[in-house]
Formats: C-alpha cells, structure tokens, sequence
C-alpha cells in the first residue's frame, strides 16, 4: 500500500500518550509506518523525542481520534492494474501470474485423468462379466473410475478458478479383455492399474515442476494437498493387491481376495 506522510506529521507535536503504548521510538520509514498502520486501527501521532527521530505511539482505546497527516493512495498504487482490467467478453477477469504453460498441462493432466477413469471403468465392465463375475473386483475398478473423473473435475474448476479455459482432449478406447496368456485376468488387470496409477504420479510429477519454474505458489499448494499425497497412497494400496493376487494364485484363493474386496469398508460402516 503506497503511504505519503504529509509534511504536517512530521513537525506535529501532540503530547505523548503514556497509558499503555503499544510501541515507541519507532523511526518513520514508509515500510515501517506501513506495518504498523495496516496492523493496528489505533490512533497514530508522532511527536518529537528530542533525538531527532520521530516517535509514533498507538494506544487501545484511541480510534476515536480523528487521523491526521496521514495520506493514503491506493487508487494511485492500482492505477496500472485498472487500467489492465480486461473489456473484452471472452478474457477472464481473475486471471493473474497463471501462465499458459501451466494452463495446458492442466488440460493434459484432466486428459490423463479421464483416460485413466476409461480404463477402470473398461475393467469394471469385463469383471462384472457373467462368465468373469468377480464383483469385488468390479466394484474396486468402478470405485477408482469415478474417483480418476472427480481428480478431472477438480482440475477443471481449479482450471476455471485461475482464469484459464478447459479444453478437454480425446479419449483412447481402451482394452476391452483383460485376459493374458502368463498371467491370471485379476493380476494383470491389477498390475496394468499399478502402472496406471504410476504414470499418473509421474504427470502430476512434471505438472508440479512446470508449477515450480513459473513460481506458481498456488497451482504448487494445490497439487501437493490435493493430488501427490493421495497418489503415493493409491501407489501403495494397489501394490499390495498385486502382490497378494500374487499368493493366492489362480482358482479359490481368487475368489476369497474377490470376497474380501466386495465386502471391505462394511464392517466400518456397521460398526
Ligand atoms: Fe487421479
């Protein structure tokens, strides 16, 4: 805030206040007269101390005392920013340090979240099967299609929120058998989700990066809060499935671990 100290108050000599002054001795600096304004609705005066310097005293109990000396300017310290406040329709208006590097990674990143989703809910859609009918798996696959769509929804309105335009991209058809000639259909399908979740960690990994270079402070706080720690925990979660669908093999082992992904989170939600 730009603060112009008349040339009054500089010469004033009102009578020190001494029931409980909340600071003294205080040079008169623009920075630090500032502060201590914009800290404090008390009453500012400033009478020599007879060193020279000026003192400035604020005292609770003083807002009733009209301010003098004391000149603001903040029309003056926006007048660029207003005379940059767009006219045109089709420009934000709260757009401001949001570049257009991280604006378009923003858009890839919803384009990988929404591709990921497509893949889960392709797995949701051949466990589910008649002739595959493992519903725990299905239900797990659904689950995390919808949550990859919530992170592409959020990336949209943080995307709206800094001023810039979601541009959604294509979509890949994803695979629609998840059988394979080594491996059991769970464990791929498990290990292809391990590597989905991976990828992802790493894209939000470079989008971060970009966020870091352009010194976007808010687009970095809100992938860290939002998006990294939740990653490295779906990284975890998933891992363990995968090394568990590796014990229990093929056959009833698969039906069991089925079994306990259909019914995990029921025994909170009774209890
Ligand atoms: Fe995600």
């Amino acid at each position: 805030m730009l603060l112009r100290a008349a040339p009054a108050f500089s010469l004033s000599n009102h009578q020190v206040e001494t029931q409980a002054p909340l600071f003294s001795n205080v040079s008169l600096s623009q920075t630090t007269f500032s502060r201590y304004f914009s800290s404090s609705s008390h009453q500012l005066y400033s009478p020599r101390n007879g060193t020279g310097s000026v003192v400035v005293c604020a005292t609770k109990g003083a807002n009733h005392k009209p301010l003098s000396g004391v000149v603001f300017e903040p029309c003056k310290e926006v007048k660029k920013e207003l005379d940059l406040v767009p006219t045109l329709p089709q420009v934000s208006l709260a757009r401001q340090k949001f570049t257009d590097d991280c604006e378009a990674l923003i858009n890839e990143q919803i384009n990988v979240e929404y591709n990921v989703s497509y893949v889960y809910h392709s797995m949701f859609a051949y466990f589910d099967r008649d002739n595959v009918a493992l519903k725990g798996l299905a239900k797990l696959f659904k689950e995390l299609s919808l949550e990859e769509r919530e992170h592409a929804e959020k990336f949209m309105k943080y995307q709206n929120k800094r001023g810039g335009k979601v541009k959604l991209q294509s979509i890949l058809m994803p695979l629609s058998e998840f059988d394979h000639a080594e491996k059991a259909d769970e464990s791929y399908a498990m290990e292809l989700a391990l590597s989905l979740e991976k990828l992802t960690n790493e894209k939000l990994l470079d989008l971060y990066s970009v966020a870091v270079r352009n010194h976007d402070v808010q687009l970095t706080e809100f992938i860290q809060s939002e998006y990294l720690v939740e990653q490295v925990e779906a990284i975890k979660k998933i891992s363990e499935y995968v090394a568990q669908l590796r014990r229990v093999g093929k056959g009833h082992g698969v039906w069991h671990f089925d079994q306990m992904l259909l019914h995990e989170g029921e025994e909170a939600a009774i209890a």
